[in-house]
């Protein structure tokens, strides 16, 4: 039997089993699914590219030490981190695909004959260097501002958008003089990635922290197609297929969440967009207020005497890790016969996703969790909304001050409803760093204290 075509037609299934793999992952109920489908694709493609090898000793030694080496760092990372930092660990990834891609462009550059040396294949090379460059130190940034080792403060260069364009042009003239040194122009190839690097900082360093989500999203897109061209450089389709794959499917997830946040994808992919959100670029506005606070019993009171409740989760619940407790809750009250429903924004949490995770995770029942778009409306008819930990995506500001960096960003309103109780633990900000005037409305009562300690007080009153 010939098996010469096999790793081809590994490839082939590989490919197929990521596509299911991005199928599953669009609904809750198939994303454990997506998930599998996607594990076993990896694993016949890591096989597929070691049959590939064709019996070079040298070549499955390294293959099995970097699986091994690699394999071992992933898992153990996987396991320490904290659903709170996935964001960071997400951007840090994005980076090794960059310098991957960077590492393995100079080296193929540096190794290339006089078969291979073809002006498209020069391209290509090219291509993927640039493109893994921009991501390499896109994402570094990126994860810096993540981790708070660096000011979420967009930096604003006087001509910012000229410097952009400046180093677009440079990175493209400099492929002249590589194509001409046919082979020798290494030293042009290292500039421009040096320019691309820059690039790469640039853009991300003029993005605000509340726009941070999009940045993401958008550096997952750049690594897909980072891959797709390093699949052309080494002439293999399943790096093409599946770089494409997730270069779309990151470009489809920004534009998506752009729209959620009213923003426009062309200025997050040119940089800067976080800084054109507040009209009058001066400092949001202070609010000065009372606030009135409540204890869980009052609350206990109000969730007793409502007919309708909703629960806006934020990034405060991932933090105290209470899904578990407002899952009892949600029972507690649908067991007594109140409507009781989850809304979702798109950028809750800190991560795309991240609260339908957590209630997922929890075993809240899908048809309850509405997302902000299907609830919005129905807030001013809501007896009780209870905010849990969330701030930014509640914010009035965000609708009428026009100099709050999240200006334009929809908001769930819930202040339209008969109470909203917000819990956190003290009037804090947000991610986005600005103040909430929906803390001194008059229709609000603050809980204060952690999630999880308040939310086991309001059921335990509940329960009395
Ligand atoms: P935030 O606006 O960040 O507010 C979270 C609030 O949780 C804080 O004000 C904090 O107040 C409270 N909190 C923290 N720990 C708590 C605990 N143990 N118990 C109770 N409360 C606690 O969160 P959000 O409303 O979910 O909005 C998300 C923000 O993150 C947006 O600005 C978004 O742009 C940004 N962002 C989102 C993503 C994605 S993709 N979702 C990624 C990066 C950034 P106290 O300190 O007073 O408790």
């Amino acid at each position: 039997m010939d098996f010469a075509n096999l790793p081809m037609a590994a490839y082939i299934g590989a490919a197929v089993l990521f596509i299911l793999s991005l199928g599953g992952l669009s609904h809750q109920e198939t994303a454990r699914r997506g998930n599998l489908y996607g594990m076993i694709g990896m694993a016949v493609a890591i096989v597929a590219t070691v049959l590939l090898l064709d019996g070079a000793p040298m070549g499955y030694i390294l293959v099995i030490a970097c699986v091994a080496i690699g394999g071992f760092i992933g898992a153990r990372w996987a396991m320490v981190v904290e659903m709170t930092q996935m964001p960071e660990l997400v951007a840090a990834l994005h980076s090794f695909v960059g310098l991957a891609a960077v590492l393995v462009g100079v080296s193929f550059y540096l190794g290339m004959d006089a078969d291979h040396s073809s002006t498209v294949h020069q391209i290509e090379i090219y291509v993927d260097v640039a493109l893994g460059s921009i991501t390499f130190t896109g994402s570094v940034i990126a994860w810096a501002k993540l981790k708070g080792r660096m000011s979420g403060t967009p930096l604003l260069l006087p001509a910012r958008h000229f410097v952009n364009l400046g180093l677009v042009f440079s990175i493209v003239m400099f492929a002249k003089p590589m194509l001409e040194a046919n082979g020798g122009g290494v030293i042009w190839l290292l500039v421009m990635a040096v320019l691309a690097g820059l690039l790469g900082v640039h853009l991300v360093m003029a993005i605000g922290g509340a726009d941070m989500p999009v940045v993401v999203s958008l550096l997952n897109s750049y690594s897909g197609w980072t891959a797709a061209a390093a699949g052309f450089m080494l002439s293999n389709d399943l790096l093409i297929v599946t770089g494409a794959l997730v270069g779309s499917s990151g470009a489809i997830l920004s534009y998506i969440m752009c729209k959620a946040m009213n923003r426009s994808i062309w200025n997050v992919a040119f940089g800067g967009f976080g800084t054109d959100s507040g009209k009058s670029g001066g400092p949001a506005k202070e609010y000065v207020g009372e606030v009135t606070a409540i204890e869980a019993d009052g609350v206990a009171d109000l969730v007793r005497d409502a007919k309708s409740i909703v629960v806006v989760p934020g990034y405060g619940m991932a933090v105290a890790q209470a899904q578990h407790t407002v899952n009892e809750l949600s029972e507690f009250c649908r067991d007594a016969g109140k409507e009781f429903r989850f809304a979702i924004h798109p950028v809750a949490g800190r991560l795309p996703g991240h609260m339908n995770v957590l209630l997922a995770e929890a075993g809240v029942s899908y048809d309850i969790v509405l997302e902000m778009d299907e609830i919005n409306d129905d807030l001013s008819d809501t007896d009780v909304v209870l905010v849990i930990g969330a701030n930014d995506i509640v914010n009035p500001g965000a609708l009428d001050d026009e100099s709050s960096p999240i200006w334009g960003m929809p908001v769930l309103h819930v202040w339209g409803s008969g109470t909203v109780v917000v819990c956190k633990r003290s009037l804090a900000s947000g991610y986005a760093g600005v103040g909430n005037p929906l803390f001194i409305r008059d229709n609000t009562r603050m809980l204060f204290g952690d999630a999880k300690v308040t939310m086991q007080a309001l059921l335990t009153a509940l329960r009395s």
